[in-house]
């Protein structure tokens, strides 16, 4: 069985996200999605957060054969525990590519047996990233292109100025 592991910060999920998704549950038998648990980063929303936002979208998109967790450490780490022989990743442009490689590089000389297989993006969402949702949605602006409907309320209400001022910028 060919288990793919799609890591990230997901903070929050976005359309591109659950696009990369989509196109690797089509290429493996099991895509873990695997949201990244880290003490010293500041996320907008806590890891389970995270996991249960992506759970709602894969689910509302009828995605089959994938699994939502947190997992905290080397993801090298983590792929030799889930026994998962690849990462995927989502390339949107050349910016993201250096930084990429590196990580692939970095991943490929912690565990040898792990390829790192690229998803170009869908043009569509070739501009898009968490950064934008919570810059568009900090200021009140409308979402609704930028992540899956089921969730943007959600979204909207923890990042709009009044949510984050209530209950968001967690650390974990
Ligand atoms: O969505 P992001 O923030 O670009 O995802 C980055 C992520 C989670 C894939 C990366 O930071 C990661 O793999 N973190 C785990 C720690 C690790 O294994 N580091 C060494 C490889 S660079």
């Amino acid at each position: 069985m060919s288990v793919a592991i799609y890591p990230g910060s997901f903070d929050p999920i976005t359309l591109g996200h659950l696009d990369v998704i989509a196109r690797a549950s089509r290429v493996f038998d099991h895509v873990v999605v695997a949201v990244m648990v880290n003490p010293a980063k500041r996320f907008s929303f806590q890891a389970e957060e995270r996991v249960r936002l992506i759970q709602r979208a894969v689910r509302d998109a009828g995605i089959p054969r994938v699994e939502v967790e947190s997992f905290g450490g080397l993801l090298a780490d983590y792929a030799r525990l889930r026994q998962a022989s690849v990462i995927v990743k989502g390339l949107r442009a050349l910016s993201d590519f250096e930084y990429e490689f590196q990580m692939a590089l970095t991943n490929k000389k912690l565990n040898p047996d792990l390829e790192t297989i690229f998803l170009t993006t869908t043009a569509d969402y070739m501009f898009l990233s968490s950064s934008m949702v919570k810059q568009v949605a900090g200021f009140g602006g409308d979402i609704s292109a930028f992540v899956p409907a089921c969730i943007r309320e959600d979204i909207s209400r923890r990042l709009s100025p009044e949510g984050s001022a209530i209950g968001g910028a967690n650390h974990e």
